[in-house]
């Protein structure tokens, strides 16, 4: 395998494409946003520079590592003789089919196409396309150059040959890949998402406040970061999607999004990524303060 593409340049694409990058691979970046693929540029440098700060590689290499990454705004061009494309669009069922339909059209017939999805089914995405055995799961976490974790999902088509390739990729990668079945939300958004679904309704429900709930769970229960903190950081839209695609596919209350989640993401309050959610970051992650909204 030598050409990666991937699509969506936001919070995990960038961090998709960076990792292939560092193993040496040719990487082709999609979005439809121009300012999107802009950000994604300056992200990459700005955690190479990170790397560079704690001597896990030189300037050279940051140099080598950006010059494999294209930066494309147009899906027809480039796309076809990528050997895997790893989808990382936006987390809403109708803007995946969409997209692997399309590159069912434009890839090679031998490309893999693996999506970083966190809750939608990868049998129903692969029944999109006419290669059903060469779709599968890869799930990524975020930030993806420290994370170790790939969930890898089969659907009911997905090959063994498939599989056993992105297994190996996935090593490659140096990233620990463990097998999971396709179910909503797989193993991690499963278990993850109600809890911070919990977190938020416990915030609603005035019991607590947003410094006071993160430092229970990271006091009382050793987490490395609270989970309202955590939902800023993976975006509250995308924490809203996972929790729909749960909801509907178990047809199980108990995974249906509180209020507060569903009010901050119509005003826009995503987290980090809008620069406000349960914190603002006008002064970088490191100097967050509680939102305004939800001071006494
Ligand atoms: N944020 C997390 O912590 C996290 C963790 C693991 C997996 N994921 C999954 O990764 C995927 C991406 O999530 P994200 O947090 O990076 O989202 P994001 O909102 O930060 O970025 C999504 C990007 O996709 C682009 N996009 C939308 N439609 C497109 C299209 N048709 N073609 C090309 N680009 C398109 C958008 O312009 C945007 O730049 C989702 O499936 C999400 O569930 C997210």
């Amino acid at each position: 395998m030598k050409k990666v593409s991937i699509i969506g340049s936001g919070t995990m694409g960038n961090g998709i494409a960076h990792c292939f990058a560092q193993k040496g691979f040719n990487v082709s970046i999609f979005d439809i946003s121009k300012e999107n693929l802009i950000k994604a540029e300056s992200n990459i440098s700005k955690n190479l520079d990170r790397m560079i700060k704690k001597e896990k590689i030189s300037e050279l290499e940051k140099k080598n590592i950006l010059s494999r990454i294209s930066f494309l705004n147009e899906l027809e061009k480039n796309i076809e003789d990528s050997d895997l494309v790893v989808e990382a669009a936006t987390e809403r069922k109708d803007v995946k089919f969409n997209i692997f339909q399309k590159l069912d059209k434009l890839c090679k017939p031998e490309t893999i196409l693996a999506t970083n999805t966190s809750s939608i089914s990868i049998t129903e995405i692969g029944s999109k396309t006419q290669r059903e055995e060469k779709v599968i799961g890869m799930h990524f976490m975020n930030p993806v150059p420290i994370m170790k974790l790939v969930e890898v999902i089969k659907g009911k088509k997905t090959s063994d040959e498939t599989f056993e390739t992105i297994m190996d990729l996935s090593k490659l990668l140096d990233k620990k890949p463990v097998f999971v079945n396709d179910a909503p939300g797989f193993v991690a958004n499963r278990i993850l998402m109600p809890m911070i679904n919990e977190a938020i309704l416990t915030l609603e429900q005035n019991v607590s406040g947003v410094e006071e709930i993160d430092t229970v769970m990271i006091l009382g229960m050793s987490h490395p970061m609270g989970p309202l903190f955590l939902a800023d950081f993976i975006g509250l839209d995308v924490c809203l999607s996972i929790l729909n695609v749960m909801h509907e596919g178990f047809q199980d209350d108990k995974y249906a999004a509180c209020n507060l989640l569903k009010q901050m993401v119509n005003n826009n309050e995503l987290g980090v990524k809008t620069g406000k959610g349960f914190y603002i970051y006008s002064e970088g992650l490191k100097n967050k303060k509680v939102s305004p909204n939800f001071l006494k």
